[in-house]
């Protein structure tokens, strides 16, 4: 049997996140009436953190032990990954004892070293260049509050890093257009490979400009795990960058308001505009778990549609 791994948001079809989305819809509806569903009894995923978390760990950990399974957590630090262990060697043994992998690290072309010796699907639960499940939750999100993403436009605030690689793929894949504004010097990265630029992505100037008739308006951190010795230059440019309620004003009136968390408020957003009406962040974090559910039953079992 040919491995699905899930190491880019484009690693999916158009008609199978129509399937991956109703059957997030389905399995969620199930945990809220306390519904057994355990299609993983028995399944093993490993966790692979060489970057910190809260929302990625408890997500697929409650995720997968609701599932039926269970989870084995390594770190970077914690295992021989740190002591120079080739990832190659790692994702060999690993694949060997456990149904699923999911990795959080730096650059994704170890990612993608770890998946080509894997004997079982890999998750990308984050890295430089990409943050797939995040996006998954994201629309899942976007569906639940106000129907089909199709169509719609996307205000992307701030660093051009993980979160507004991916928004770009989902956008050409999903047909929605994504509105940018970057501050000079953190634009989006084009020659990443799987960075598309077309007609699904327009840039602005000003962050106003960009917010302009958008359906959501989404930001994350100014500085991203990895970028810690930037910080002080990029509070200076990241300034003019804050989603405020003036932000807010551009866009639709009925325009929602994500962040992936965590968020600093002050910064990339005011208090007002994340803990405002418009703000669905704590729908979004919580959704993380019930599309990464359904992500890991598609990758492991195919579609099971009810
Ligand atoms: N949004 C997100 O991935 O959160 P964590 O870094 O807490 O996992
Ligand atoms: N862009 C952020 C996302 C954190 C979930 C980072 O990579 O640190």
């Amino acid at each position: 049997m040919t491995i699905r791994h899930y190491l880019q948001f484009t690693d999916l079809s158009a008609d199978e996140y129509a399937y991956l989305f109703r059957r997030a819809a389905q399995i969620k509806a199930k945990f809220k009436r306390y519904e057994k569903h355990q299609t993983l009894a028995d399944r093993t995923l490993a966790m692979i953190f060489e970057k910190a978390s809260t929302r990625t760990r408890v997500s697929f950990e409650a995720g997968m032990y609701q599932l039926g399974g269970t989870v084995v957590n390594l770190t970077a630090q914690g295992s021989q990954l740190g002591r120079s262990e080739p990832i190659e060697d790692t994702a060999r043994v690993i694949s060997r004892m456990v149904d699923l992998v999911m990795i959080r690290t730096f650059e994704q072309e170890r990612i993608e070293r770890f998946a080509e010796f894997s004997r079982v699907p890999v998750i990308n639960g984050l890295t430089n260049e990409y943050h797939p499940c995040q996006i998954v939750a994201d629309i899942f999100t976007y569906i639940e509050h106000r129907g089909a993403i199709q169509g719609k436009t996307v205000a992307w605030v701030g660093d051009g890093n993980n979160m507004a690689n991916t928004w770009l793929q989902a956008a050409k894949l999903l047909g929605f257009t994504v509105h940018v504004s970057t501050p000079s010097g953190y634009d989006i990265d084009s020659t990443i490979p799987g960075v598309e630029l077309g007609d699904h992505v327009k840039f602005f100037k000003t962050p106003h400009e960009a917010c302009a008739g958008a359906d959501l308006v989404t930001t994350d951190v100014w500085t991203s795990m990895g970028w810690e010795a930037e910080d002080a230059a990029r509070q200076e440019a990241f300034a003019d960058w804050c989603v405020d309620s003036e932000m807010m004003a551009c866009a639709r009136p009925d325009a929602l308001f994500m962040h992936c968390l965590p968020a600093h408020r002050g910064e990339e957003v005011s208090a007002d505009v994340i803990d405002g009406s418009q703000s669905v962040v704590w729908d979004e974090a919580e959704n993380r778990m019930h599309g990464q559910k359904a992500l890991m039953e598609f990758l492991m079992l195919g579609q099971l549609d009810d």
